[in-house]
């Protein structure tokens, strides 16, 4: 089939799933469109696409599901029959059933899921896990995976004949409720309000960018990584005793997995 129009649509709150996408996107024709579902400002707008056009869509795993924001804005996304390249990307712990639940959301939106990973990154809350990650061997079968999916998309005549694509996954999906971290200013903060105007859920305000609003916090670490003063953090005693719990799940060093 021929593609007229690729469309990136990423959730990356601390840029590594974004690093993925990037790293898929120049084998396949015309990137016409992106769209950053992180941000809050745009978190309600609806996006349409055609048979002719692919999305290529990619969201980080959290507590092994599709995180709950990215999917809200992912629920305003309607396709007709649309190709999409799936893509998972998680912290060397497990993906479990993000990369089902992101596949079943967008073929009922009316896509038609035609390749899908699940990629390696550090993890964004204790990033000594997979740090580093998606490096040059990453890489390499990133863009061996991108080429199969150009292939496979160019072969295809007739979308609908095409069998179901199979990924790894449970239904019903593990239950997530949310990590309840709550990263906030500490007294270095100048109150510049640059984390209130990246966070993708608005759980921080312009006027008091120290305090959080806790109902609304997904604890994605994006204040954490964008403050230019090393001002925000988990509180110390939380991080230690995240770290040692992370740590000995996320032992090992584990592999991309690619479904086509
Ligand atoms: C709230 C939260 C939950 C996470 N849950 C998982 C998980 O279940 N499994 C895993 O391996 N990594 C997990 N991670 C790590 C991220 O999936 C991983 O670091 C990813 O690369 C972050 O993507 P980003 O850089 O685009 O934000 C979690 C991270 C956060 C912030």
């Amino acid at each position: 089939m021929q593609i007229e129009k690729t469309h990136l649509a990423v959730f990356s709150p601390t840029g590594t799933t974004e690093q993925v996408l990037r790293a898929i996107a120049p084998y396949f024709p015309s990137l016409s469109h992106e769209i950053d579902l992180c941000d809050y400002q745009s978190r309600e707008q609806m996006h349409r696409f055609g048979k002719n056009d692919l999305l290529i869509v990619g969201v980080p795993v959290y507590g092994g599901r599709v995180p709950i924001p990215a999917r809200e804005r992912l629920e305003r996304f309607f396709g007709n029959g649309t190709p999409a390249i799936l893509a998972a990307v998680y912290g060397n712990r497990e993906y479990e059933d993000a990369l089902l639940e992101l596949k079943n959301l967008l073929e009922t939106r009316g896509f038609r899921a035609v390749a899908a990973g699940a990629f390696l990154a550090e993890h964004s809350i204790v990033r000594s896990i997979a740090a580093g990650r998606p490096d040059a061997a990453d890489l390499q079968k990133i863009n061996a995976f991108a080429e199969q999916a150009s292939n496979k998309i160019e072969g295809i005549d007739d979308i609908s004949k095409e069998p179901e694509l199979f990924v790894k996954g449970n239904f019903p999906y593990r239950e997530f409720k949310g990590d309840p971290f709550d990263p906030h200013g500490f007294k270095s903060c100048t109150g510049c309000g640059i984390c209130a105007a990246k966070c993708p859920t608005g759980a921080i305000s312009k006027q008091a960018p120290w305090k959080i609003d806790k109902n609304r916090c997904i604890s994605c670490m994006r204040c954490v990584k964008v403050c230019p003063n090393g001002a925000r953090n988990l509180s110390p005693v939380k991080y230690a005793s995240i770290r040692k719990m992370l740590e000995s799940k996320c032992k090992g060093r584990k592999e991309p997995e690619f479904f086509f």
